[in-house]
């Protein structure tokens, strides 16, 4: 008798899609990066946040938003009515992009084809956790959750797109935040960030 046949199941749950992204080769970006990093939270939130990629720290932890980035991101959206916690955060690439230079390794941008290829997990990641809505931080997660690359200060504070019936909330990225060398514009753009987020929170 022949057994019956048993077909592999869809990725159903948060475990098994970290496992078949770490299996991913849809882009080059696995071969120099430690591990892919996937989306964190409960598999009932109702906010997904969506960041570019991992950075440094997350690479080697595996965690989406650990370093500085991470943690400017936890305190404003603190600030903002927005508990971490209960969101799940992700981003539009999961494998680090970086150029070494000694023993640093450089941030690179993902370029289209890179984020175009994953968008495959960014939508397995949506329709798994049917949030109500998505924060899309920065340029990257733009381009990923939209498809335009319109530059993401004219367009910051809406919702612009949908995803998988999702609307989908845009503001920029915290690390822009970061890199402002002038204080007092950073302290400007730091309030329009939590404006945005306490704005996106309104949605919930
Ligand atoms: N920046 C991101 O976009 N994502 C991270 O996980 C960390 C930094």
């Amino acid at each position: 008798l022949a057994a019956p046949r048993v077909l592999r199941p869809m990725a159903d749950d948060l475990d098994q899609l970290k496992a078949e992204e770490n299996a991913c080769t849809r882009c080059p970006l696995y071969e120099n990066a430690t591990q892919a990093v996937p989306g964190e939270g409960p598999r009932d939130a109702d906010l997904m946040v969506v960041g570019e990629q991992p950075g440094d720290q997350e690479d080697l932890a595996g965690r989406p938003f650990v370093g500085p980035a991470g943690q400017m991101f936890d305190r404003i959206a603190r600030e903002a009515g927005i508990e971490r916690d209960r969101a799940f955060v992700t981003n539009a690439v999961k494998h680090f992009k970086f150029t070494p230079k000694g023993k640093r390794r450089i941030h690179q941008n993902p370029n289209t084809s890179e984020i175009k290829a994953c968008r495959f997990w960014v939508k397995s990641e949506i329709e798994l956790i049917r949030p109500k809505l998505i924060l899309s931080m920065g340029g990257t997660a733009a381009e990923s959750l939209t498809g335009s690359r319109k530059g993401i200060l004219s367009r910051r504070g809406s919702i612009e797109a949908t995803e998988g019936g999702v609307p989908v909330f845009l503001t920029v990225h915290p690390s822009y935040l970061l890199r402002l060398p002038d204080p007092a514009l950073r302290e400007d753009e730091t309030e329009k960030f939590r404006a945005d987020l306490k704005s996106a929170q309104a949605h919930l």
